[in-house]
Parts: C-alpha cells; sequence; structure tokens
C-alpha cells in the first residue's frame, strides 16, 4: 500500500532514540521531510549525519521542549526550512525526576503542557482541507490504576488522550485529522525498559508475560502505526485512541 507520504513535511519531537528514532526513519523512508529535536546533541547530532549521508532530507537541533520561547521559535524555523508541515508526531517524554507536589509540575509540563504549547504553534501551519495529522504518543498508563509509581505519568497521559479527542473535534471541518497511539512496554536501546530487563529481571519477566505474546513491543511497531495514522491512508480516523500493548490491558477495547 502506498501510504501517500511523499513530499510531506513532518515534524517529530524526540528523534535521537527509542519510538521517536523509528518513527522518523520511517517517514524519512516514506519519502517524508522531517524535522525533529533532542536535548542530547551528540545523539542527534550522529543520526541527523546517519540520515543525511543516506541522502534523506532532515533538519534537527538540540533543545529542551520544556524551554518554551526555544521550543516555539524551533518549531518556526522548522516549517520555514521545510516550506511547510503537513504532519506533527508530539513524542518527547523524560523520566521524572523530583518527588511530591513538585513532580506533578514536572509531569504536567513534560507529558502535557509542551504538546498543547507546540500543537497550538504548529495548528496554523498545516494545510486546511489537505490531508493534515496530528499524533500523540500517549501510553496505556492513562488507563492503568494499579502502578504507584506511574500515578503522575498515568494521570498526564489520560488528560493528553482527552486533549487529543476534543481537538479532532474542534479541527476535523479543517479536514486535520488528530490521533494518539497507546503503547505497551517497549524495549529498545536505552530506554526505560532496558534498564529494567539489567535492574529489575523479575518485574521484566511480568512485563513480557501479561503480553499474549509473552514479550514487550519494539520501536518500530509503534511507529508503523504511528506513520499510518499520520499518513493519507488514514483519512477516515480521526479522535481515535490506538493501543499497541499486546493486549495487555485486558478490557474489550469498544
Ligand atoms: N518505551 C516505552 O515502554 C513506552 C511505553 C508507553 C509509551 N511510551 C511513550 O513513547 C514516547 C517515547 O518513548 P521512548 O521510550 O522512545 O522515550 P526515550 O527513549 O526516553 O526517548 C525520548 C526522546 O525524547 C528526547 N527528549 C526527552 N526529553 C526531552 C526534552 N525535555 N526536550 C527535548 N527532547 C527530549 C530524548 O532525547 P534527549 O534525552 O537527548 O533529550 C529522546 O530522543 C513517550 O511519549 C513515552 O511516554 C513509551
Amino acid at each position: 500500500m502506498d501510504l501517500g507520504l511523499t513530499g510531506k513535511k513532518a515534524i517529530v519531537t524526540g528523534g535521537s532514540r527509542g519510538i521517536g528514532l523509528a518513527i522518523v526513519q520511517t517517514l524519512l523512508d516514506e519519502g517524508a521531510t522531517v524535522a525533529t529535536c533532542a536535548r542530547g546533541k551528540e545523539a542527534l547530532d550522529a543520526r541527523l549525519d546517519a540520515w543525511r549521508s543516506d541522502g534523506k532530507t532532515v533538519y534537527g537541533e538540540a533543545l529542551d521542549v520544556t524551554n518554551a520561547e526555544a521550543f516555539e521559535s524551533w518549531l518556526d524555523s522548522s516549517v520555514e526550512s521545510m516550506g511547510g508541515c503537513d504532519i506533527f508526531v508530539s513524542n518527547v517524554f523524560s523520566m521524572l525526576k523530583s518527588q511530591g507536589i513538585e513532580r506533578w509540575q514536572e509531569a504536567f509540563e513534560i507529558n502535557l503542557l509542551q504538546h498543547i504549547r507546540a500543537t497550538e504553534k504548529i495548528v496554523p501551519y498545516l494545510p486546511k482541507g489537505g490531508d493534515s495529522a496530528i499524533v500523540f504518543i500517549a501510553s496505556i498508563a492513562s488507563v492503568m490504576n494499579s502502578n504507584p509509581t506511574e500515578t503522575e505519568y498515568g494521570a498526564t497521559k489520560a488528560a493528553l488522550i482527552s486533549y487529543a479527542s476534543q481537538l479532532a473535534t474542534k479541527l476535523g471541518p479543517d479536514n486535520i485529522r488528530v490521533n494518539c497511539v497507546s503503547p505497551g512496554p517497549i524495549y529498545h536501546e536505552g530506554g526505560f525498559w532496558q534498564m529494567v530487563e539489567k535492574q529489575q529481571p523479575e518485574l521484566f519477566k511480568r512485563a513480557q508475560s501479561v503480553s499474549v505474546f509473552n514479550r514487550l513491543g519494539t520501536a518500530q511497531e509503534v511507529a508503523n502505526s504511528v506513520v499510518f495514522l499520520a499518513s493519507p491512508a488514514a483519512s477516515n480516523i480521526t479522535a481515535a485512541n490506538l493501543r499497541i500493548d499486546g493486549a495487555i490491558i485486558k478490557t474489550v477495547n469498544f
């Protein structure tokens, strides 16, 4: 199937590793031009060099998305460099470091506010009446109530899904689609679950065993769904939240 992504212009946040990296790679392989960002300059530059030497058109800058001014200015300059923007994939998260009420503030900033800030900035650039799309990377933690270490993460991801669904309704008449994906545990180089595998092997085994496939997911499996939802091939799909979790969540997904 031709996803119709050749010549499309996409912004993907957090493309230097993991799920974001797989999304950027897949969009580039499908013929899109991509702009991405991450805090770590060395890792980002290494990726950008590799893509460019592979003949891809890709832009990138090291910045922190919680720095509103730097983030918004980069979004503007990315649209200018690419000559427009058809697709926005809001992917960034980082591990929470603080405790107590500050942990909630940190979670609110990284899992909700920066997504909204970027979206408000990007929406005016998206072509109306064409097929433009926004995809948010949420999590199955949004529907879980039994993991005390993920309280702030789950609650803020749930808020992100609510925001996305409401935005889909608002932007539908302009033919701008808005969807979420909710991955289960995803194993990738340098990621959270690689750390768990080394430091908490019992927890790692438990996470594998709750999937009906008895394994964790891959970044590419998430990227495949994200790129499909971002593409004109998904032209009648909006306000959806697609679980990519090997049926870890034991409820019927109406
Ligand atoms: N992995 C999982 O099991 C899993 C499960 C469910 C949902 N998800 C969701 O999937 C998305 C990606 O997860 P992942 O596992 O691929 O994460 P990851 O491995 O931690 O990668 C996150 C990416 O975002 C960048 N980043 C982090 N904080 C940033 C900031 N403040 N400003 C700019 N860039 C920043 C990172 O680069 P730097 O560190 O250099 O900034 C990196 O490129 C997240 O929304 C996450 O909640 C993941």
